[in-house]
Parts: C-alpha cells; sequence; structure tokens
C-alpha cells in the first residue's frame, strides 16, 4: 500500500498513546503463566500482538475479550499444552525470543516457532546458547534460524553473561529460570528494558537485580494480578518526532509509560535541544515494580546534532531510526555508535535507514555500528520503501510531514504490525 505524506502545517492536540507493545506481550505470556484468569486493560491490538494471542491460545490459554478488558486464563506454568501445528510468530521477534525460554522448561513437550520471510531472517542463536547451557534441547534452521523447535525438559539454572544487551535474551533466560532447577542469572553489559523484572516482581517472584545482575529461583506458580498496559514511548516516538519538526506543532501525549530503560529516546531528544516536558522515571527508580505512566508536552524548535553513546543504544534502540531523522535537521553533524543490533531487527535498519533517507535527499552515511548525518535543516521528499518493516513506513511518513515535497511511502500497512492507529492519530494532530 502506497501512501503520500505532503509537508503539513503544524500538529496540534491531545493524543492518547498507543498501548505498549513489549508489556502487551509480557502481560500476555506471564498471564498464560499463572493458574488464576488475569485481567489485563490496554492490550495493544496489533498484528504483533495479536499473534502472542493466538501463541497462548494454541499453548492451553483462553482469552476472552470483555468490554475494554482482556481476560487470560492461562494453561499455567507448567502445563503448556501441546500445540499440533507449527506457531506462527508472524513478525514478532519478541514473540519468537521470550516463549522458548517458557517452552523449554515443560518436559514431555516439543513445539515448532515459525514466522514470516523477516523472522526467519532473524537469529534466534542468541536464545539457543543460553537455554543449552540450562539443558534444553533445541533445533534452528543453520543452528541459527527459525523454524525454532524446543523439546521441553528438565533444566538447570545458570549465570549467563549477555554478550549485547538485550530485552528479548534476557527476558527468556529468566523465564526459564522459573522452571529450572536452582537460580538463574543474567549479567547485562549495559542497562536494556526491564518489564519483564517488574511483571515478575508483580507476580510474586523475588528479583534481585543488583550491579548489572538479576537473579530468578525456580517457581511453583505465578500469581499475577490486574494488569494494565499503559503506552508505548517507541509508537509514540513517531508522534513526537513529527511535533519537534513541523514548525508550530505542539502536541500533548497522554498514559506513555515513563520506564526509565524506555525513555532514553527523549534524552537524547532534549540533548538535541527539543522542548519535551513530562515527568519521566528517575535512574535510580529503574528498581521498581510498578509501571510509571506519565503525559508528554512537545513543541516544535530547533535542533542541534549529538552524538549517541554505546550504553544508550538499548534504551533506545527503537527510537534510532528517528535519531537519523531528527539529525537531518539538526545544525551540525548527528552520530550513532554502537548500534550494530539494528541490522537484525524487522529490517537492516542501518541500511535501509541510511538508503530510506539518502533517498529524501538526506547527508547520511552508514557505519558498521551505526550512522552518521550531516545536518542540512531540511529534507527534499521522494519515495521511502518501509522494507515490511512498521517503524520504517512511520519514519518516511513522519519524514513526509517535515520535509520540502512530500514523501510516498510504499509498504505503508507495515505500520499495522506495532500501531494500526498511526495514520488515523496524525490526521487527527493535523486536524484532518
Ligand atoms: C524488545 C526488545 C528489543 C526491541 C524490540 C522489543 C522487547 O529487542 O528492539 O522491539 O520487547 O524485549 P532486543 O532485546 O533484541 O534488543
Amino acid at each position: 500500500m502506497r501512501r503520500v505524506f505532503a509537508p503539513s502545517g503544524p500538529l496540534r492536540g491531545t493524543v492518547a498513546a498507543p498501548p505498549d507493545k513489549s508489556l502487551s506481550h509480557r502481560a500476555a505470556l506471564f498471564a498464560a503463566m499463572c493458574d488464576d484468569p488475569v485481567p489485563i486493560t490496554g492490550y495493544l491490538d496489533a498484528a504483533d500482538t495479536n499473534s502472542t494471542l493466538a501463541a497462548v491460545q494454541a499453548l492451553g490459554a483462553l482469552v476472552e475479550r470483555r468490554g475494554e478488558e482482556l481476560v487470560v486464563r492461562g494453561p499455567g506454568l507448567r502445563a503448556a499444552a501441546a500445540a499440533e501445528a507449527p506457531i506462527d510468530v508472524g513478525n514478532a521477534g519478541t514473540l519468537m525470543r521470550v516463549l522458548p525460554g517458557w517452552l523449554a522448561g515443560q518436559e514431555g513437550g516439543r513445539w515448532t516457532l515459525d514466522g514470516d520471510p523477516s523472522i526467519r531472517r532473524r537469529p534466534v542463536d542468541r536464545i539457543a546458547e543460553p537455554l543449552r547451557a540450562m539443558g534444553a534441547r533445541l533445533r534452528a534452521r543453520e543452528d541459527r534460524y527459525p523454524p525454532f523447535t524446543v523439546e521441553g525438559g528438565a533444566l538447570r539454572g545458570i549465570e549467563y553473561r549477555l554478550p549485547v544487551a538485550s530485552a528479548q535474551v534476557k527476558s527468556c533466560v529468566l523465564i526459564a529460570g522459573l522452571l529450572a532447577e536452582g537460580p538463574t542469572t543474567v549479567v547485562e553489559p549495559a542497562p536494556s528494558r526491564d518489564h519483564t523484572e517488574r511483571l515478575l516482581a508483580a507476580a510474586g517472584v523475588r528479583v534481585d537485580r543488583a550491579d548489572g545482575a538479576v537473579t530468578v529461583a525456580p517457581q511453583d506458580e505465578l500469581e499475577l494480578g490486574a494488569v494494565h498496559v499503559p503506552g508505548d514511548p517507541s509508537s509514540a516516538a513517531f508522534l513526537v518526532a513529527a511535533a519537534v519538526l513541523v514548525p508550530g506543532s505542539r502536541i500533548v501525549v497522554e498514559g506513555m509509560a515513563a520506564n526509565w530503560t524506555r525513555v532514553g529516546f527523549l534524552r537524547i531528544l532534549e540533548r538535541m535541544g527539543a522542548i519535551v516536558l513530562g515527568d519521566l522515571e528517575a535512574p535510580d527508580a529503574a528498581a521498581a515494580d510498578a509501571e510509571p505512566v506519565c503525559e508528554l508536552d512537545v513543541a516544535a524548535g530547533p535542533l542541534t546534532g549529538t552524538a549517541v553513546e554505546p550504553g544508550e543504544v538499548p534504551l533506545a534502540i527503537d527510537e534510532l531510526p528517528l535519531v537519523a531523522l531528527l539529525g537531518c535537521f539538526a545544525e551540525g553533524e548527528t552520530v550513532v555508535r554502537g548500534a550494530q543490533e539494528l541490522r537484525l531487527k524487522e529490517s537492516d535498519r542501518i541500511a535501509t535507514v541510511v538508503d530510506g533517507l539518502r533517498g529524501l535527499g538526506a547527508d547520511i552515511e552508514a557505519t558498521a555500528d551505526g550512522f552518521a548525518v550531516r545536518g542540512t535543516g531540511r529534507l527534499r521528499g521522494g519515495t521511502l520503501d518501509a522494507h515490511g518493516d512498521h517503524r520504517l513506513a512511520m519514519l518516511g511518513a513522519v519524514a513526509g510531514l517535515a520535509s520540502d515535497d512530500g514523501v510516498a511511502v510504499e509498504g505503508m500497512e507495515a505500520a499495522a504490525v506495532s500501531y494500526p492507529g498511526f495514520e488515523a492519530d496524525v490526521a487527527a494532530l493535523l486536524g484532518a
């Protein structure tokens, strides 16, 4: 689907941040691991998170919609049902990498996970390595890619040092740890999003967190009260970037997750000189159990270039394409380092962002682990191919609003993977 985003007048008004994708995946998975029904409000109704609902149903959970509420009745921590067909994760990398942690500890079961062509290009060896160290039996194509087969069995706890900070891998190992013998510790080289730790704590699990290490002990059962999924900072980031770039804009984003491990993009944006006001969580609160929510007030303004260093990357990983776009409009150079993980996302986001923005007139080049942009204060416009990547599609749309000539996005339908209401929210803020 081709959509044209013409240069626009200001974005103005209030918008509810769309529900968080990361937390929706986790809420459904953890609810399915509980014995008692778990009501979830704010669950994201998008392709990725619907794949997770279908997966937990295939594993024996009952999922009922009651108005705004979703009720998940799990099979329980040790009772995932045998699935006759392969579990189709669609485009959802989080589902592909987190679910095997649960399945690996289900004695006697055997499951295959598969997905779309993009998923089949994304490595699963990063979870296979620690799960094998715990005693799991696994098979992957070329020992690296989906389809991925997990044979459940007895697991033993390990201490695992993540080679690269990844919330998906951390979550997978911690969940397997709930089913293992003895404690399991994951050590991260840098902080990544901590939704799993917070939800586990809310489910009654003792989660010890100190000096970059997270430890859990085996559990008999999980017990989760009602879960509310707040708004997604990664989805809201597209609206925020549009408001910063289009002169005269001022928007308020309501109900957004303010978790310190998710709002690294806003810290980068502030450093670039943008005016972003909101009650964001302080770093020393990062060991909290709850998911704080905030209201953001954003206005358009001039930007200066910045350097994003490796330690910041996991805290803004999904928003780095927007940093490249903002860099086009900033004064001076914007550089991102230590972001080689971008090559393993829904598309190779170093290549697709650099090629896509260059095609619109940007002065940008790829590096081995990121990119460098020389700001020219403007972007000509043109055509951008989303390559089936939801975040690239929305990047093209925002680029179009801020450009001289507009941007035609090829493959705009990809936005429905994480943010089906994106175009409607943009139209509402434009007063269309
Ligand atoms: C996610 C973690 C990140 C992120 C992805 C969602 C999660 O991936 O890019 O969109 O929900 O845990 P990595 O853990 O691979 O960095």
